[in-house]
């Protein structure tokens, strides 16, 4: 707790050093290794291109007012950057160290009240995840929690979850509502985001899941919360300007195909972009349904079979695989290798989330995607990075090192090879932050 609370310390304490001082200007030199540095913008890399890894060896970049200005190896660097030195400027020495693109989480939950350890204990000793969401805990649970917190409270707890994923390397994080299941708290929730997203220097994405799961007055009358859902809550997101994405848990036990066609139908008419929560607890038809409506990416997957395979090599739509919520659920494994193998892209997120991924680590996410879906290093760092970037919308700016792109960087500690960073599944490898340009750690 006291490691914690000092880590926090440093980053408040740090951001209110940048704002008494900028750098407009930040060269990092001698880099081991410059990884998923493109100036192709490549915006998502698929099948076999996916174990090709862009990178560069004794390499430098060069950051100027918040963006990518120039990166190369050491013996082509400009003299004036060899050169520069004056009040305003940084140089930082990457001799050893590698650096990568910060990661971008494309799923989460992060805005939570409170904690559901008890429910870690009781799946434990033998009740299953949907056993425990139909005595009304789950979703339903943390709902409660929610409803029982003030506004500045969930903010409070929030704030600290993004700087602690900031702390582990992510620059971008995509995050849902769905905790409020009511037009008032799933505002509260909207809001919450909104306030990280102004508040903090990652990357925010804000997506509205009212239809995460059905609250227990409607038990009897599911239609009516739906109702509510579409008539409701989406007009008033939408006008408010609170949400990118509309998501839905389509899946057995929670929305069915039909139902969630009709939410995705009426968020699409407020100019809200579909993505799902597909096939994680069964085979739900929530891919296809995804794929229909142009949805950005369908996650979870870990039912997904052939057809979903095929269905997604037709598509633009981002498979995005959640190893953490499987590994904490004891579920199958999402097929992650057939889908590679089939030429499919495939992206990778934590699911930060009280229920089935108490954990926005995405370190731990790549070592996952090494251990459990027997993806090779360089796969899972493009299922991070230019991938997840895809997933959320953000691959132009975001996702890889190229000219003109947000300075999101993170510098390793000094290490032997980039195959160590997933390797060493249990070691914080960071050691410097850069977030818009600015040294955040
Ligand atoms: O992505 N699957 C649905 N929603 C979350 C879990 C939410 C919870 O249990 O609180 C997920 O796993
Ligand atoms: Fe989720």
């Amino acid at each position: 707790m006291e490691i914690i609370n000092r880590f926090f310390n440093i980053c408040y304490l740090r951001l209110l050093f940048l704002r008494l001082f900028i750098y407009m200007q930040l060269l990092i030199k001698n880099i081991k290794g410059l990884i998923v540095a493109d100036n192709r913008k490549a915006s998502k890399v698929s099948g076999k291109g996916m174990a090709l890894l862009n990178k560069i060896s004794d390499a430098y970049v060069y950051i100027e007012n918040g963006l990518i200005s120039d990166f190369g190896t050491m013996s082509n660097m400009p003299l004036k950057l060899a050169q520069f030195r004056f009040t305003g400027n940084e140089i930082i020495d990457a001799s050893g160290k590698f650096v990568f693109p910060s990661f971008c989480d494309p799923h989460t939950h992060l805005v939570f009240a409170g904690s559901r350890e008890q429910e870690f204990a009781d799946r434990i000793k033998g009740l299953s995840y949907e056993e425990i969401a139909r005595r009304g805990g789950g979703i339903l649970n943390s709902a409660k929690k929610l409803h029982e917190t003030t506004e500045e409270e969930l903010y409070n707890q929030s704030v600290k979850r993004v700087y602690e994923i900031i702390g582990m390397g992510t620059g971008a994080v995509e995050i849902k509502s769905g905790y409020g299941l009511n037009v008032n708290d799933e505002l509260k929730m909207l809001r919450v985001i909104r306030r990280i997203k102004e508040s903090t220097p990652i990357e925010v994405r804000s997506t509205f899941l009212g239809a995460h799961a059905i609250p227990e007055e409607f038990r009897n009358d599911r239609e009516k919360y739906i109702g509510s859902v579409i008539n409701e809550m989406i007009p008033v997101v939408a006008s408010e300007e609170l949400a990118d994405f509309i998501d839905v848990f389509c899946d057995t036990g929670f929305f069915t195909v039909d139902e969630t066609e009709r939410i995705l139908m009426a968020g699409i008419k407020y100019g809200l972009v579909p993505r799902l929560h597909a096939n994680e607890l069964g085979n739900s038809g929530g891919v296809q349904v995804g794929i229909k409506y142009n949805a950005m990416s369908v996650d979870h997957l870990e039912c997904a079979g052939d057809a979903e395979i095929v269905a997604l090599l037709d598509s633009d739509t981002m498979p995005t695989l959640l190893p953490g919520s499987a590994l904490f659920l004891g579920l199958p494994d999402p097929p992650a290798r057939k889908m590679i193998d089939a030429g499919l892209p495939v992206a990778l997120a934590s699911d930060y989330n009280p229920g089935s991924s108490p954990s926005g680590n995405m370190k731990l996410i790549m070592s996952l995607g090494c251990i459990k879906l027997k993806m090779i290093p360089e796969e899972v760092i493009n299922a991070v990075t230019i991938n997840s970037a895809n997933a959320m919308g953000i691959s132009e700016t975001h996702g890889s090192i190229a000219k003109g792109k947000v300075a999101n960087m993170f510098i390793t500690k000094e290490i032997p090879s980039y195959n160590y960073f997933p390797y060493a599944y249990g070691s914080n490898l960071i050691d410097t932050i850069i977030l818009k340009g600015q040294l955040i750690l």
